[in-house]
């Protein structure tokens, strides 16, 4: 009897049992509610950094009803120092639209969860494989890389057309049998060859399970995987923070708008020049103290690199009685409970914390 080589799902499979991460704790267990957050949280976080917020986030909102029901402010709160947080504001939406529109529970297929805020076709796929083992093609980045490689497809991917095609690729590639086993183990097979073994610059063929079946590593151009022309044009900001600080040590904090960036979080107010600033401050607080202000520092979003400029006012006590308007006065027990973006938090835990 002749044996066949492995297709590429069965190597998968066979390698992620073995070498693949399995003692996640949004792994072994296929409550709906726990993976789609885990998903949502590692899609643009690496999983050291998702661990220290999942169990916190759990405990504090244990099940979609529990979210579904809570305060925007509080979401954002716990998702504070994740970044993207558009993820937190649909992750709410979504799970309302779960309990309203789903009787509160998740629906059992991929195309129904694509329906849902913030979850996409390679989410939806990834959960539904996960949770119920449909057979499901995810293709997020890192499984790109891995299938462009493996496959050699080397088309430009910044076309509609090429992407598709791809995700026809991929849809082929599924395992066929067992699915309610194989589909999990595939999925995070692929997920985690594309964050350990089949990395952007320096993919580890050797210890790669596909490297017998990889038509780049053949050719020795794994670097020339994916394609994708289109450069999303980067550009820069520069803001100035207008820290008002009062007798009490507290901080004046604005609610940012549901739109752009750091929307429904707080920050001290922003301004795009040093004289804006200076204008403000003598209008507010035409007794404040000398302004102090600390060197800028860069903080970087994904399309944008902002120059941060914080500038410490102290106010005096007047200021005390100010409050409303989408804005609070807050000390150091307040705003650690509030949504602040990370540098936000930062500086302020610096230059102010107990
Ligand atoms: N990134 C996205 N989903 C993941 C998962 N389930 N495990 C590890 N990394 C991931
Ligand atoms: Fe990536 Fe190399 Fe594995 Fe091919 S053999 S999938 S290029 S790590």
């Amino acid at each position: 009897m002749t044996s066949l080589p492995p297709t590429l799902a069965t190597a998968v499979v066979q390698w992620q049992a073995s070498h693949g991460r399995n003692h996640l704790p949004w792994q072994q267990m296929r409550d709906p509610y726990r993976v789609w957050l885990s998903e949502i949280m590692l899609q643009q976080t690496q999983v050291t950094t998702v661990l220290g917020y999942y169990d916190r986030f759990l405990q504090r909102f244990p099940d979609v009803a529990s979210l579904a029901a809570a305060a925007q402010d509080d979401v954002l709160a716990l998702w504070s120092g994740l970044g993207y947080y558009s993820r937190a504001r649909n992750l709410h939406k979504c799970a309302q639209a779960v309990v309203n529109d789903f009787g509160g529970a998740f629906p059992r297929s991929s195309a129904l969860l694509a329906t849902l805020p913030g979850i996409g076709r390679s989410t939806a796929a990834a959960i539904a494989s996960f949770c119920f083992g449909e057979r499901a093609a995810i293709l997020d980045a890192n499984v790109k890389r891995v299938l462009t490689r493996a496959l050699a497809y080397g088309e430009d991917l910044s076309q509609a057309k090429n992407e598709k095609a791809l995700w026809l690729k991929a849809e082929a590639l599924l395992p066929t049998q067992q699915l309610e086993v194989q589909m999990p183990r595939y999925t995070q097979g692929l997920m985690d060859l594309g964050a350990t073994v089949c990395l952007p610059r320096k993919p580890n063929c050797l210890i790669c399970p596909l490297q017998p079946q990889c038509k780049a590593a053949a050719a020795g151009n794994p670097q020339d995987y994916p394609v994708k022309t289109r450069k999303t044009k980067r550009s820069s900001e520069a803001w100035w923070l207008l820290i008002a600080v009062d007798a009490q040590q507290c901080v004046w904090l604005e609610r940012r708008p549901q739109q752009g960036i750091w929307a429904g979080l707080y920050s001290p107010a922003i301004f795009d020049g040093r004289t804006a600033l200076e204008q403000a401050v003598a209008l507010q607080w035409p007794s404040a103290a000398a302004a102090n202000e600390l060197p800028a520092f860069l903080h970087v979003l994904t399309h944008k690199d902002l120059f941060l400029h914080p500038v410490f006012v102290p106010v005096g006590t007047a200021a005390a009685a100010g409050s409303g308007e989408g804005g609070r006065w807050a000390g150091v027990a307040e705003w650690a409970a509030m949504g602040l973006p990370a540098p936000v938090r930062r500086l302020l835990d610096e230059e102010l914390g107990a």
